[in-house]
């Protein structure tokens, strides 16, 4: 059997700074962790937003997110334990389970809810946030349900990677996006395994650790941390070395789109002019 090895990576990025979550509610009064946060959204560009949610307390997500809309990016949901169920005003509807991701494009518009189909037992995940180019913020709304085993996984000595969007190892992922050209990748290392990854140096990049710890080019990266990469000149990728606990991280990077972000709210545009626009679609009853 062919093992394949990790990409070699000769001139490995390192880390430039931490970022711990801030503690915050959305929704309907779900808690969870802003990882990436709004004033990080030129540096982290094409990626708008990093939501972490993990709670076995009921009354921290049983709340959900009822009907609210979106426009002019992706939202990308992960789901590590738990089940949500979402629908949408164009009668789309899915179920979130275990390992699943849901990928939409709100472009246009669109309003849909979140909602917890358990009340028990945890609940974890991720929501990413990212950017459509200006030319396609206004494309219709689309989405597909990822489920846990159409996501590619490949595997090297103690690394398993699942591989979401982008390429790893050789693995092509579930989705390929053009002008962002996102990677994702969840990464299960062993005690002591190391994974490299190329990346080219122009991409925005970070590291997102949900178990265990991570060195990072001589940088120690706890777990609930954010580690941004440096974009270093001639850097060809990253090394990912765990300690002596079993780690989980995502990795997580993207060509960035250079253009004005403009937010209110769930509507990133890139002008204010846009954003009226938007909430005038809403309230008119546009965005359905
Ligand atoms: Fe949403």
């Amino acid at each position: 059997m062919h093992i394949p090895r990790s990409s070699a990576v000769s001139n490995p990025r390192s880390v430039e700074r931490l970022v711990t979550g801030q503690a915050t509610q959305d929704g309907a009064g779900v808690k969870l962790t802003r990882v990436l946060t709004q004033p990080l959204q030129h540096r982290l560009d094409p990626f708008l937003m990093l939501d972490a949610f993990g709670s076995d307390q009921p009354g921290d997500y049983i709340a959900g997110f009822p009907d609210h809309p979106h426009r002019g990016f992706e939202t990308v949901t992960y789901m590590i334990a738990g089940r949500m169920r979402h629908r949408d005003s164009a009668g789309h509807e899915g179920l979130l389970t275990n390992g699943g991701v849901q990928w939409m494009t709100a472009g246009r518009g669109v309003i849909h809810s979140e909602m917890p189909e358990q009340e028990e037992g945890v609940m974890e995940g991720f929501q990413l946030w990212l950017n459509l180019p200006a030319q396609r913020k206004m494309i219709p709304a689309w989405y597909r349900d990822i489920p846990a085993p159409e996501i590619p996984v490949a595997q090297v000595d103690g690394v398993r990677v699942h591989v979401i969007a982008g390429q790893a190892l050789g693995v092509t992922g579930a989705m390929q996006r053009e002008v962002t050209e996102p990677l994702y990748l969840d990464i299960h290392l062993r005690p002591g395994a190391s994974f490299s990854q190329a990346l080219p140096e122009s991409h925005n990049a970070f590291v997102y650790v949900y178990r265990g710890a991570l060195d990072i080019g001589g940088s120690p990266v706890p777990a609930q941390r954010m580690a941004i990469l440096t974009n270093t000149a001639g850097s060809d990728g990253v090394v990912l070395q765990a300690g002596e606990l079993p780690t989980r991280a995502l990795l997580i990077a993207g060509r960035p789109l250079k253009e004005p972000i403009a937010q209110y709210g769930p509507f990133v545009m890139n002008t204010r002019a846009e954003l009226m626009q938007a909430v005038e679609d809403f309230q008119a009853g546009r965005l359905a």
